[in-house]
């Protein structure tokens, strides 16, 4: 069987975005000849020194690699970058809109762009997250500007994660690609051999069913998710155990343990977005999906329950506390707080008058947040604090030094406490630790003490 390198494909991505970046990088890895285009100059002479504007684990270095191999460039000009292309990836941003629909503007700008550039045949493939019959619309839009135009449109979501972006590319659960013709079909196969070739499925459907995927998948997470947290709520009344719940919920084959962990509720800059796209998409068709409009509606409630739970926690006016947070990115692994509960939960603390410094591993000190503190680690962070809170599950605050926390939080206007939003510990391990510990979804320090006779 011939290489899948030997046909030669060259790929143009447009977009130096997260989703961009992550698969020009992968597509080179993987031996292609790619060419990445922005309109951000300054941001593409950033890259073309290797300098990535986003933290994404190992990605600047498989970039600053494949710039030394030549496989990658970056380019700010079009026309240049699709020539010698035969594969050209859309993968722009297309962010919610104020009436909840998703904005197309800089998908359709780019289509404008590339229609007269299509001289000899080229597959232009959606990756950018659109609604259902875009691909199609984009399709004749290409006609409409170019009626000599050689070239087919392929829809192909992707399903990366902030924070496990290269592994996602490389060892997807499933490649999901919608065409209209065989042709196009044997040139997308050649593209991913060598990803198929470790037994990755791949689906071959319409456009309109790949567009649908991408959407139904993120907004069941979704579902699940804030399933999960109510669940969580659930059990803090009943005096149940969210961990054990949950896992023997997830158990069930058909269930299984992922997107099973509560927390402050999904944020980042997809779950919520896709979810209030579908939310209309399904509004036009004439089929609500009421139960993605619950999830947005229990999501948000989770950020208010959240807000209780430290309120509750501080168990005196948490005006003049000095409050120690630790996280602000939306999850581990990622510098985005784009939709973090953190962006809305500092400003209501310091509204109910607490001090506020925080201490994330990679987010830096930003003006995002007025009148805060910025931690270099985290017990300098905690010192002096009253409480600390766990926002973000970074490893950095899983095996954090009970001793030195106790002794770096103070301890006047009340026990130190540390209220953890991840449950990365549990109430057992932290009930000799001499701290008070909240977490959510689980039995009060007290029962743990109960718990901890049973067991020894
Ligand atoms: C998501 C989808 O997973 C991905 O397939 C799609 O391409 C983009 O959107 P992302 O938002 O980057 O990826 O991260 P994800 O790991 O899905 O987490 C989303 C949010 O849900 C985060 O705030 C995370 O903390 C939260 N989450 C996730 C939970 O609260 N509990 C879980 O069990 C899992």
């Amino acid at each position: 069987m011939r290489s899948y390198t030997d046909y030669k494909i060259e790929i143009t991505i447009i977009g130096a975005g997260y989703v961009g970046l992550v698969s020009s990088a992968c597509f080179a890895e993987l031996g292609f000849k790619v060419i990445c285009i922005d309109k951000d100059s300054h941001k593409i002479k950033n890259l073309k020194n290797g300098n990535v504007p986003i933290y994404e684990p190992t990605l600047e270095q498989l970039i600053k690699k494949n710039l030394k191999s030549e496989r990658l460039a970056f380019s700010d000009c079009l026309s240049e970058a699709t020539l010698n292309s035969h594969i050209i990836f859309i993968a722009v941003g297309t962010p919610i809109k104020e009436d909840g629909n998703a904005d197309l503007s800089e998908v359709e700008m780019a289509v404008k762009k590339i229609a007269p550039l299509l001289h000899n045949h080229k597959v232009i493939v959606i990756k950018s997250t659109v609604p259902v019959g875009t691909c199609q619309r984009l399709q004749d839009s290409i006609k409409e500007i170019n009626c000599n135009a050689k070239f087919d449109i392929v829809s192909n979501p992707e399903f990366l994660r902030a924070g496990s972006g290269i592994k996602d590319f490389m060892f997807p659960d499933r490649i999901v690609i919608g065409l209209t013709n065989g042709l196009t079909r044997t040139l997308m196969s050649n593209l991913y051999q060598g990803i198929t070739e470790k037994g990755i499925p791949t689906l071959y459907t319409s456009l309109e069913n790949a567009e649908l995927i991408k959407y139904v998948s993120n907004c069941f997470l979704a579902t699940k998710i804030a399933f999960t947290n109510e669940v969580s709520d659930l059990c803090e009344k009943l005096g149940t155990d969210i961990t054990d719940v949950l896992y023997g919920m997830g158990l069930d084959n058909r269930i299984g343990q992922d997107y099973l962990q509560p927390g402050p509720g999904f944020g980042g800059s997809c779950l919520a977005k896709d979810a209030q796209s579908l939310i209309k998409i399904a509004e036009s068709a004439g089929s609500p999906l009421n139960i993605l409009r619950s999830a947005l509606h229990s999501n948000f409630q989770r950020k208010k329950r959240i807000k209780q739970i430290i309120i509750e926690a501080c168990q005196y006016p948490i005006a003049g506390m000095r409050l120690a947070i630790l996280g602000v990115s939306f999850k581990a692994n990622t510098d985005d707080i784009r939709e973090s509960i953190a962006v809305s939960l500092i400003p209501e603390l310091q509204a109910l008058g607490a001090k506020i410094i925080i201490y994330d591993p990679i987010v830096q000190k930003n003006n995002l947040f007025v009148d805060v503190e910025w931690g270099t680690d985290v017990y300098n962070t905690l010192q002096g604090a009253d409480a600390a809170i766990i926002i973000t599950e970074w490893d950095a605050f899983r095996y954090l030094d009970m001793k030195k926390v106790k002794s770096s939080l103070r301890n006047t206007v009340m026990e130190p406490t540390l209220i953890d939003l991840r449950n990365l510990y549990t109430p057992a391990i932290m009930a000799k630790s001499g701290i008070r510990y909240v977490s959510v979804g689980r039995t009060t320090i007290e029962a743990a003490h109960t718990d901890l006779a049973k067991t020894s």
